[in-house]
């Protein structure tokens, strides 16, 4: 059976085919099937990718906050983090420019969509400036769109991929959170260069992403539109994320800001900077175990 079989170390054909088509119509990518790779998950995207351009010492821009499963990966290749503080509309791209004016950066890593852990969306202008700012400065963007698909409400933004007039974005997302994270199935699209060398770490590192999980994932999408399929979960999520806000209004004291994310999976709390968030914690914490809290 070929499905058992060792096929190829950028994945299934007939898959990244379709994922050309889906990054065209909803993230506005031009690629083709030759500049896909099948990952597993985004996080052998951004792992490769933090192999291939962080050694020890180099430049790395992260948002602050950022996903811990980033920061875990490329603290194996002992970059220099600079992070930068991220605002409700993205990160602080003022900060930014004076951080890459004075420091030799080789890469930023962003969540433009629905970022994890604040739920933060990059504005239009936002990535149009980090993709100029990119360009000037000579580094490369790992964008992670890990999230993107899942949006509630209001309109999606072009990926900062999309703008990409340079070659220098390096675009992972997954079908963990619009399949299943168990699958351990996601892709990476980049240019030429970036491309080609990616291509030799994924070989390297596990010679090929499972050629069964693909083919599964591929046969229940000849069957089933992703696109139906995403406006399906995306109906789940929203409820979801209506009756946790709802619940959160009547029961969260009135010190307490919230946002209400148009997608994603986060919504961010704030308390006043007097606030002793850690008493907190350790009290919700007793309360769920049964200890009568005083
Ligand atoms: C922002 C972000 N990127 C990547 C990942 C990893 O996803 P995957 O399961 O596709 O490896 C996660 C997982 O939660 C995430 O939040």
């Amino acid at each position: 059976m070929k499905l058992l079989q060792y096929n190829t170390s950028v994945g299934l054909p007939e898959l990244r085919q379709k994922l050309v088509k889906k990054m065209a119509w909803h993230d506005k990518i031009k690629t083709d099937n030759d500049h896909v790779m099948l990952t597993q998950g985004a996080q052998q995207g951004i792992d490769l990718t933090a192999r291939l351009m962080l050694n020890k010492d180099d430049g790395l821009v992260v948002e602050g906050p950022t996903y811990i499963g980033a920061l875990a990966a490329f603290q194996a290749y002992e970059p220099t983090f600079y992070e930068i503080p991220i605002k409700e509309d993205g990160m602080d791209v003022n900060f930014l420019e004076d951080t890459l004016k004075t420091h030799a950066v080789k890469m930023i890593y962003t969540v433009p969509d629905f970022q994890n852990p604040t739920g933060a969306v990059m504005s239009l202008e936002k990535r149009r400036q980090i993709i100029e700012l990119a360009n000037k400065y000579n580094v490369v963007i790992l964008e992670d769109g890990t999230y993107r698909d899942l949006r509630y409400s209001g309109q999606n933004l072009p990926t900062i991929k999309s703008l990409d007039s340079e070659g220098r974005v390096i675009y992972v997302s997954s079908f963990s959170k619009i399949l299943a994270p168990g699958l351990r199935l996601g892709w990476l699209t980049a240019e030429d260069k970036l491309f080609k060398a990616l291509i030799g770490l994924k070989s390297g590192a596990d010679i090929e992403s499972s050629n069964l999980t693909m083919s599964i994932v591929n046969t229940y999408l000849d069957d089933n539109s992703l696109e139906n399929h995403i406006a399906l979960i995306c109906n789940c999520y929203r409820q979801k994320k209506d009756a946790m806000l709802s619940a959160m209004r009547k029961n969260m004291p009135s010190i307490a800001q919230f946002t209400n994310p148009q997608g994603g999976f986060f919504i961010w709390l704030t308390m006043p900077k007097n606030f002793n968030m850690d008493k907190f914690v350790n009290q919700q914490q007793l309360s769920k175990s049964g200890v009568l809290i005083t």
